[in-house]
């Protein structure tokens, strides 16, 4: 798929840029300013080729051939990684692609919106991965909206044309950064009211090795995943980690 990520240079946009990118995704990192861009580029390269040398380290002469079974990343997905990202200004990230990731922090994310939507293609998938999180003493919970989630409520300056989903907001920036290691038992929630938009974002998650898209329901849905991040960041802080995530079992 193309994508185009809005914010890509922060953590988030990050994250995701690279584990789709290692798994063949074609990715503009959206950014206000193009040079901030282009440098988040350059540094993403030198992450993946960092990552590439250290895994060498650990197994000389492997040639890594073997390193899949250990359930590292394989030096075929970095060396794809570095092939798919090219970083350039938000307005023209979003055009011609497929989807667009919107991950700017949520206070900004309707106005941003509002500056890009007329730039995207209708038809263009808006995958939402913003989580209006809220302080309050050491708690993190959401935020609340008359339409019933933070997704909701961007969805209502969106036009019909563009169908909205909600995604990638369990997962974190700090686990999709440690690109050495496959995403094993992690599972991500999506949600939409535009069914082929939703199977397509789901394929999308699953083709990142090892993660799991779970298609929840309708874009309401994302009121429960929205509160469920502020669980996991709270977690978080209590355990010293930022790397606790979901896996739903039957
Ligand atoms: N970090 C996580 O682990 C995580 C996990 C799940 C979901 N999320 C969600 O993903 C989103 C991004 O999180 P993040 O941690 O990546 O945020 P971030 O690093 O603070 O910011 C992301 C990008 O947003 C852009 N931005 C900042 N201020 C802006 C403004 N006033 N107007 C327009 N764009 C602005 C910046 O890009 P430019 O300066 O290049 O334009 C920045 O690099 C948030 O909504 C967050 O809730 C984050």
């Amino acid at each position: 798929m193309k994508i185009g990520l809005i914010g890509g240079t922060g953590n988030q946009g990050q994250g995701l840029a690279l584990r789709l990118a290692m798994v063949g995704h074609e990715i503009k990192i959206g950014s206000r300013n193009l040079e901030k861009a282009q440098k988040i580029v350059d540094e993403l390269n030198t992450h993946i080729d960092n990552v590439a040398s250290s895994l060498e380290l650990l197994f000389p002469g492997k040639k890594m051939d073997w390193v899949e079974k250990k359930e590292f990343t394989t030096a075929d997905e970095l060396e794809q990684a570095k092939k798919n990202l090219v970083g350039m200004q938000n307005e023209d990230a979003v055009k011609d692609v497929d989807a667009v990731l919107l991950t700017v922090p949520f206070q900004y994310a309707k106005d941003t919106l509002e500056q890009l939507l007329p730039n995207m293609n209708p038809g263009t998938i808006l995958v939402d991965v913003t989580v209006p999180l809220k302080k309050v003493g050491r708690t993190f919970v959401c935020e609340t909206f008359p339409e019933g989630s933070g997704s909701k409520h961007l969805a209502a300056t969106v036009p019909e044309n563009i169908p909205v989903v909600a995604a990638f907001k369990t997962i974190s920036a700090h686990r999709l950064m440690h690109i050495e290691q496959p995403l094993e038992g992690v599972d991500v929630f999506i949600a939409s009211d535009d069914n082929e938009a939703l199977t397509k974002i789901v394929e999308l998650a699953n083709s990142i090795r090892h993660l799991r898209g779970i298609e929840v329901g309708a874009l309401l849905c994302s009121a429960s995943f929205e509160l469920m991040t502020a669980v996991l960041i709270t977690i978080n802080i209590r355990h010293k980690t930022k790397q606790t995530s979901f896996r739903v079992t039957i």
